[in-house]
């Protein structure tokens, strides 16, 4: 195939809009599946994927069709993927913007279409959904018009899933998409766009080769990596791997070649011949590394597992390259992880991951944001506390660092785009209120909210309130939004005069009241009477001001006393197991001071 006959496009849509039912109708058009093989289709590969209907990593299919070479570029569906959407238009020269005709343009598709926009991709947009009794697809069509300037004869309109207007779709990308920009007459220059981990062959780097050739058996060199590989194996992605002799520019593929990790295999990582002259050779842009956003801990529910859980974590993070992993411990959890993630989802599929696929229980804690804080400028205090180090990071309550220090603090910020039912726009605004949205219309039903908040805020529940408040007829997307300052503080809790130091977490100073009394009322849940009173308290900063406290009454009378005399049929029988059980929950208590905490009032308090 000569670059001419290529195309390489990807799909975009929010959430549910059936992108993943469109590549399934043009696997079937192109022949790579039979009608009604779904379940082997390995589009949505991972079970987590399949359980939450979403598609997390980017995978790539080959359609042959009339004499062209289509790769169908896959794109992940979610708001805390943006940066992987992003890469993979890296390679898309256009895009299929499908919008569901039952729930016209949603958050994520004004995030996805001005992405694809950025990027001067072409964009062919599609109304899906169309069989759907009832929708009006000519009010979408206006949406569409109105929003991002379609004209009315280039918008499709389709049903994915009974196949309506399906088979046009790939004569439209092949017409109006245009080939892909490279040059077969130079030598070989490769950009990786995604990676991932194989238990068993290393890492696989997905690439799109912009000039020259990549041929099993050839040397290559990574040009950040700076390392030199045999190619083992190249070939392209038809649900399978299918390897073959060459990959030619313009082509997408894979690439093994002894990689070790996926952080060799680096995306946006430039591979070239071995031959050429490093400095004969311009990297491409290469991409934003992603950073995490949110941190949790991590551990596991029995000490016991921590070495097998530790080879899971391991193992998982060779294959997500987003994750940020760092040991971490505690004297009531004992050892663990500290875990940077993309966001809350991103967090959420980590930790089902880990129990699915390698059957580790584990904890993770509430998440919290990278805090930042600018040190006084006197080279005193900044050397003999911060490394010298003019502005620190704070991403947990042990690093906060003394008030007087401090010239100010900083929040990480997000822009959150809301589409609502315009007559919901009172309820909505009253779930923030420190500060207003911008507001704008779709069309006369529907309002977009452009609102920036402290990610802070985002990451505790407002998703949840946003869904609450709209009975789910909400959609949302943020995307970060650099940084402002903030007053935050430290919260402590300390039970009976001894501080926890699991509990502390750093808060913005207006939500600290109201977090100080939710941590207090939980632990009066979770802490067990004791013989005697145990006194909870939550106080904020250096000056151990009190924003919360409670007291545990001590236990009245003792347990076995009180079944004595009771027994009846097979009461010693429950009493003994009930005791066991006791015995048992001992072993698992904290001593903090002299009040017993079980280990799962920590957990409890401490996770989402
Ligand atoms: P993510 O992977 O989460 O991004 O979702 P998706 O965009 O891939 O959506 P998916 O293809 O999983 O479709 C979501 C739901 O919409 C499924 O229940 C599909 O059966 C349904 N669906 C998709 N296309 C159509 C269509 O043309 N008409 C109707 N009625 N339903 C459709």
């Amino acid at each position: 195939f000569t670059p001419d006959k290529i195309r390489n496009f990807g799909i975009v849509a929010h959430v549910d809009h059936g992108k993943s039912t469109l590549a399934d109708r043009l696997l079937e058009l192109a022949g790579v599946i039979r009608k009604g093989e779904k379940e082997k289709l390995l589009m949505d590969a991972l079970q987590v994927e399949k359980e939450r209907g979403i598609t997390v990593k980017a995978q790539t299919a080959v359609l042959p069709y009339k004499g062209h070479l289509l790769n169908l570029i896959d794109t992940p569906g979610h708001a805390d993927f943006t940066e992987e959407v992003s890469r993979s238009l890296a390679v898309c020269d256009g895009i299929l913007f499908l919008v569901a005709a039952n729930q016209g343009v949603q958050a994520q598709s004004i995030a996805n279409f001005w992405l694809a926009f950025e990027r001067n991709v072409t964009i062919i947009p599609v109304i899906n959904k169309v069989d759907i009794q009832g929708v009006n697809v000519n009010e979408v069509e206006t949406q569409m018009k109105n929003l991002f300037d379609f004209n009315s004869n280039e918008i499709l309109r389709i049903s994915a899933k009974n196949g309506l207007n399906v088979d046009g779709i790939l004569d439209k990308v092949i017409e109006r998409i245009p080939p892909p920009s490279v040059s077969l007459s130079t030598p070989l220059k490769a950009l990786i766009y995604d990676s991932y981990f194989d238990h068993f062959r290393g890492a696989i780097a997905l690439i799109l080769v912009k000039e020259g050739e990549i041929r099993r058996g050839s040397k290559i060199r990574s040009f950040h990596g700076d390392k030199e590989y045999e190619v083992q194996e190249v070939g392209i992605m038809r649900l399978e791997m299918i390897p073959v002799s060459s990959l030619y520019a313009g082509q997408v593929g894979y690439v093994i070649c002894n990689m070790k990790s996926a952080g060799e295999a680096r995306v946006g990582e430039t591979l070239f011949e071995s031959v050429t002259p490093k400095d004969t050779i311009t990297p491409f842009e290469g991409f934003r590394k992603v950073q995490p956003t949110l941190f949790a801990g991590l551990f596991p529910l029995e000490t016991s597992e921590y070495e097998s859980l530790k080879q899971a974590v391991e193992r998982l993070a060779l294959n997500d390259s987003s994750v940020v992993i760092q040991p971490d411990s505690s004297r009531a959890l004992g050892l663990g992880w500290k875990v940077g993630f993309l966001g809350v989802l991103h967090m959420e599929i980590f930790a089902s991951r880990l129990e699915q696929e390698y059957d580790s229980t584990v904890i993770l804690t509430q998440p919290s944001v990278e805090f930042r804080a600018t040190i006084k400028d006197n080279e005193t205090i900044r050397k003999k506390r911060y490394g010298g180090e003019g502005e620190i990071r704070i991403l947990d309550a042990s690093k906060f660092p003394n008030e007087g220090d401090i010239e100010k603090f900083m929040e990480p910020m997000v822009k959150v785009r809301i589409v609502i039912p315009s007559e919901m726009l009172g309820q909505v605004h009253s779930i923030y209120t420190e500060s207003r949205a911008d507001v704008s219309s779709i069309d006369e039903n529907r309002l977009l909210l452009l609102w920036r908040l402290p990610l802070a805020e985002v990451i505790t529940d407002f998703f949840e309130r946003l869904k609450r408040v709209t009975s789910g007829m909400a959609s949302f997307d943020y995307e970060a939004d650099g940084y402002d300052d903030a007053n935050l503080i430290k919260m402590t809790v300390s039970i009976n005069g001894k501080e926890i130091p699991e509990f502390s977490q750093v808060v913005r100073s207006s939500t600290a009241a109201e977090k100080a009394k939710r941590m207090v009322r939980r632990l009066k849940e979770e802490i067990p009477r004791q013989q005697f009173e145990v006194t909870i308290k939550a106080t904020v900063g250096e000056s151990k001001k009190s924003l919360a406290s409670t007291v545990i009454a001590p236990m009245k009378r003792d347990f076995t006393q009180l079944l004595k005399g009771n027994f009846g049929k097979g009461g010693m029988e429950r009493l003994n197991k009930k005791l066991g059980h006791q015995k048992k929950g001992k072993e698992r208590m904290k001593q903090i001071g002299n009040v017993q905490i079980p280990k799962e009032a920590f957990f409890n308090v401490l996770k989402n």
